[in-house]
């Protein structure tokens, strides 16, 4: 993957390495419970590690997007960004290389799912609301 620069921010895909920071970013944003959360970045690392980016400016993780990949849509499950509502343009970088990288697995699209906050980041990125519904079954 070609590593994009700018800003003296640089997206690259994720590692082990930066499992720590993008704990803390994801817990930060609330997106995510910090308990039990390495072993669930791990999974998704080890699973779809050309779809687990960050974006690193001086050694630090100030931004992150992950994603699977099922055969037909890449599904988009969280991107975070340091001071997250700053709009600095570390998400926007995120989700660019993160797009060429689905584009690359052949991906018909991007699925998200977003809290009505960020609604707005991703019409910003081309996204469009489906003719469908996102419905959850909790398991225990
Ligand atoms: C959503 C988030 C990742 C955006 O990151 P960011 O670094 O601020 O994004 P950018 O600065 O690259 O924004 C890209 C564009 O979207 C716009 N934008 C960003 N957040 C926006 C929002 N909440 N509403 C409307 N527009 C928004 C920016 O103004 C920018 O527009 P421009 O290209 O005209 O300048 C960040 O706000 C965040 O971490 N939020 C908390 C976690 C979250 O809600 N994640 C999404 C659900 S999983």
């Amino acid at each position: 993957m070609a590593e994009e620069q700018g800003s003296e921010c640089k997206i690259r895909k994720a590692e082990s390495r930066d499992l720590e920071g993008i704990a803390e970013l994801l817990t930060v944003a609330g997106l995510c419970r910090r308990e039990g959360l390495i072993p669930r970045l791990e999974y998704m690392l080890r699973n779809s590690p050309g779809l687990c980016l960050v974006a690193e400016r001086h050694d630090k993780v100030i931004g992150t997007i992950l994603g699977s990949y099922n055969g037909f849509h890449v599904l988009l499950s969280h991107v975070a960004s340091d001071n997250s509502g700053s709009r600095a343009g570390i998400g926007g970088k995120l989700h660019h290389a993160f797009a060429q990288q689905a584009s690359a697995l052949g991906a018909v699209g991007i699925i998200a799912d977003s809290w009505l906050t960020a609604a707005g980041f991703f019409y910003k990125l081309g996204y469009r609301i489906p003719g469908a519904v996102f419905l959850i079954k909790d398991l225990a």
